[in-house]
């Protein structure tokens, strides 16, 4: 579908790191980008407000969530059941009822991309949270796909991308990680937001994409 004057797409996470770099990228374009997160007023796990949000904006063409990027880290054994909880209500329900409130605006030829992350497939100890939560998304998405169809819906999963995620660390160990994930991945560099975004634009231009997981992640899932 080409973007025109009347194209009206909503990024929920687009206030700050990968999201906002898709309602950037977005906002070049013909059209209406409706940017939202808590702070304007929407958190992703009141499916009311969901609703409500959604009814008031109308017809859609294209839901991108990239909202919830907090989880707990640890090994099984260390991480309190209700901080996982906590990170799935936000991420994985957010997300199905953010797809699940929009669709019936959604117009034809429309789109909703989810957001998943490479730990979905990698397997690494004290991540168990982001495993789980991103596999069910992207396992929830195939089956939106052929529930919601002819609405396409895709999922990205990012690698490690320098965003307001990592802002709560340490600088000097922040720069270290980010440091050493870019000597160890085979693209040479971790993600930018810009990186990431033009993932993003691909699932929503193409027509013939859908129930799809797109990895860009700088090589994890093969290093
Ligand atoms: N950055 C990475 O390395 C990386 C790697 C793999 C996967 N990912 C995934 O990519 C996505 C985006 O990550 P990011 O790095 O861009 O994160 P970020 O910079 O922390 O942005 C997260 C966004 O989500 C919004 N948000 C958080 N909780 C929300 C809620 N309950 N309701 C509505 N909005 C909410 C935040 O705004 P408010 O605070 O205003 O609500 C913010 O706009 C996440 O799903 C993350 O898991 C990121």
């Amino acid at each position: 579908m080409k973007f025109n004057d009347q194209t009206v797409s909503i990024v929920i996470g687009g206030t700050s790191g990968i999201g906002k770099g898709v309602s950037e990228a977005l906002s070049t374009r013909p059209g209406t980008v409706h940017v939202a997160s808590r702070s304007t007023g929407l958190n992703i796990q009141n499916e009311q407000s969901l609703a409500e949000y959604f009814e008031s904006i109308g017809t859609i063409d294209h839901l991108i969530v990239t909202a919830g990027s907090a989880a707990p880290s640890g090994a099984i054994n260390d991480v309190a059941i209700n901080e996982a909880k906590s990170a799935f209500d936000i991420k994985l329900w957010g997300s199905i009822a953010a797809a699940k409130f929009a669709a019936p605006h959604i117009r034809a030829g429309g789109s909703i991309t989810l957001t998943s992350g490479f730990l979905a497939r990698r397997t690494v100890p004290g991540t168990f949270v982001k495993t789980a939560m991103n596999a069910a998304i992207e396992a929830t998405a195939k089956v939106m796909a052929k529930e919601f169809a002819p609405i396409r819906i895709n999922v990205i999963s990012p690698g490690l991308t320098d965003t307001n995620a990592y802002a709560g660390m340490d600088e000097k160990a922040r720069q270290s990680m980010l440091r050493n994930a870019a000597e160890n991945l085979p693209a040479g560099k971790v993600g930018s937001v810009s990186d990431l975004a033009k993932g993003y634009l691909f699932v929503i231009d193409n027509p013939f994409t859908t129930g799809a997981v797109i990895d860009i992640d700088g090589g994890a899932l093969v290093s």
